[in-house]
Parts: C-alpha cells; sequence; structure tokens
C-alpha cells in the first residue's frame, strides 16, 4: 500500500531577499511539481530515494546511511527531507519504517523552490499514509523548520506557496493571505543553467546590509513600495505597470548583489524582444529570471531568451498546493 502526493514549485514575482527581513513578497505557484511515494514497511528504517538525482538514504535512531550516489550530496540533499519525515514520526507517536520515492519536474537549486517542493510534497505523503490527516497548517510548519536546515535564516515563503498554492502576498510576521488574481499572469521563465546555493546569497545581502545599513535599508523600503503598487496593478490587471516593477525590482536585486551576469545576459535578451519586465527569481546568482510579456509576445521572448543562451519554458500558475496524487 502507498500513498502519491505532490507540492508545486513557485516564482517568487516581488519581493525575493526583501522577504527575509520582513518585507512582503508576492509569490506564485506553478505547474511544475515535485512528488513523493510513501510505502509502509516491516522494519524501522526510513529510506529515501530521489530517481531524478540517483541518490538514496536510509536512516535508523537518526542515524544516515548513504546507499546510493555521493555522499556529501546525499546528505546535503536528504537532512531536511529526513528531519520532515522525522517530525511526522513524532507526532504519529510510534516508531514505523517508511519508503519514500521522490521524483520531481523542478529544476533543482534555480529558485523555484524545489527543496521545499520536494519536502511538502513528502510530509503530505507520509502523513497520508499514516492516515494522520494533517492539517496544510501543520504541514506548513514542518516544511519551514526543514527549510531553515536548509538555510538558516528562511523567509518561509518557499514552504508556504508550496503547501497553499494559488497567488500568495507572504510577510514573516503576518503570514501569507491569499491574493485573488483573475487575470492570466504570462511569464516566460529561464533558466541560466547556473545553480547555485540560497543560503550564500542570502549571507551576501546579510553582508551588504551590515557593511551600508543605511544605503540598504531604504532599498528595504523601495522593495515594500513596489510590492504595494504591483498589488495594486494586480487588481486593474495592468501588466504594463507590472512589468514596469519588475524591472525596478530587478534594479534592487542587482543593487544587493544578487543578479550576475547569466542572468543580467537574459534578462537584457527579454526585455529586447519586447517583454512588460523581467527579473530574477527566488535567490539569484544563476537558477532563474522571469519575463512578463504580453501573450502575443510570449514567443519572441522565449527565443529571444533561448539565443542568449538560457533555457526558456512556460509556465501556468496553479490554485493547488499539496495534494494527494492517489493512494
Ligand atoms: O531560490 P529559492 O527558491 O531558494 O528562493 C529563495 C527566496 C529568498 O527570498 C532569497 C530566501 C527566502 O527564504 O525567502
Amino acid at each position: 500500500m502507498g500513498v502519491v502526493a505532490s507540492a508545486p514549485a513557485k516564482v517568487i514575482l516581488f519581493g525575493e531577499h526583501f522577504v527575509v527581513y520582513g518585507e512582503p513578497a508576492i509569490v506564485l505557484a506553478i505547474d511544475k511539481r515535485a512528488y513523493a511515494k510513501a510505502e509502509n514497511r516491516t522494519d524501522k528504517r526510513v529510506f529515501l530515494r530521489s530517481t531524478n538525482l540517483g541518490l538514496a538514504v536510509s536512516v535508523e535512531n537518526r542515524s544516515f546511511k548513504v546507499e546510493q550516489g555521493d555522499p556529501r550530496e546525499a546528505k546535503l540533499k536528504f537532512e531536511p527531507v529526513e528531519l520532515a519525515v522525522g517530525r511526522v514520526l513524532e507526532k504519529y507517536g510510534e516508531n514505523v519504517g517508511v519508503n519514500v520515492e521522490i521524483t520531481s519536474t523542478v529544476p533543482v537549486a534555480a529558485g523555484l523552490g524545489s527543496s521545499a517542493a520536494v519536502v511538502v510534497a513528502v510530509t503530505t505523503a507520509v502523513s497520508a499514509l499514516l492516515d494522520m490527516n494533517m492539517p496544510k497548517e501543520d504541514i506548513f510548519k514542518i516544511a519551514y523548520e526543514a527549510e531553515k536546515l536548509v538555510h538558516g535564516t528562511p523567509s518561509g515563503v518557499d514552504p508556504a506557496i508550496s503547501t497553499f498554492g494559488g497567488t500568495l502576498l507572504y510577510q514573516m510576521d503576518t503570514g501569507f493571505k491569499p491574493l485573488e488574481v483573475k487575470a492570466d499572469i504570462p511569464l516566460v521563465i529561464g533558466d541560466t543553467g547556473v545553480e547555485r546555493s540560497t543560503r550564500v546569497q542570502v549571507e551576501k545581502v546579510r553582508d551588504m546590509k551590515e557593511r551600508y545599513p543605511q544605503v540598504v535599508q531604504p532599498m528595504m523600503s523601495a522593495a515594500r513600495e513596489i510590492v504595494l503598487r504591483a498589488l495594486d496593478a494586480f487588481k486593474k490587471n495592468d501588466l504594463e505597470t507590472l512589468g514596469g516593477l519588475m524591472n525596478l525590482n530587478q534594479a534592487l536585486l542587482y543593487g544587493v548583489g544578487v543578479s550576475d551576469e547569466s542572468l543580467e545576459w537574459l534578462i537584457n535578451a527579454a526585455r529586447k524582444a519586447g517583454a512588460l519586465g523581467a527579473k530574477l527569481t527566488g535567490a539569484g546568482g544563476g537558477g532563474c529570471m522571469i519575463a512578463l510579456a504580453n501573450n502575443e509576445k510570449l514567443e519572441q521572448v522565449s527565443e529571444a531568451i533561448q539565443r542568449a543562451g538560457g533555457r526558456p519554458f512556460m509556465a501556468r500558475k496553479t490554485d493547488e498546493g499539496a495534494r494527494i496524487e492517489h493512494t
């Protein structure tokens, strides 16, 4: 008997990095998902395998044994997953074994929240396997705790959107507020193919903030103002203003040091090809950029990203957060 659950990846439209310091962010779940299949075991071991990454570990009494793939990588990738499974089993109250198999359509370390999507899918699958009827609020809390292992001071935006789906206004102190976005948001995502670490990018911003507090603080306020104006533009379905605000947001991200050549290249190509706006998404330093364009320009923008050396793909927003696929 097994349960398959899934959770979506995301793009941050506005406010990444600044969200770590309490500013608001607008984030959208997209139709790329991570899947986890959970099955009972007859022993008390937790066995975790990722088909895409070719990695597997088994865990007994919290001690890791690498079964497949590079040991360092396996530990790095599975530590948050193991923590999440451990929390679910703690809540269940009985020491039981589980097999978890992860497959994902989300590019890894690219700014689309792949690690959060995986942890949310696994937490959902294991809790459903044990018939725990776990509320989404608890799934979010467990995934947030696991994210803290991935990078020390996450805002929580990634596990929130993977759990709840849709379009969210997220702020650390007030949590998330679903936004009703009726309009289609025609986006092209461009993957630079450059893998990077969220932790390193978040540390860069922290250094910049500590070095130049009087310079960075106004940038934080500007980021908040951009989000507020974007909320207004969403209400009016004003894509042109949204695009302009994305460009402004990108200028701030560049300013705090998290853009890089690979991203700038794709962002410029998208703008030249007629995008209404373009910016990096997620932690930056490589990973993905997003471009907003009117429907008739989408193809052109996508081709320009490809010519500039990126891997473009279209993504649609999805309202579906974590869900059970089948039991
Ligand atoms: O690149 P990702 O998918 O790990 O997103 C990181 C988003 C940040 O705002 C940079 C960090 C955070 O915890 O919110």
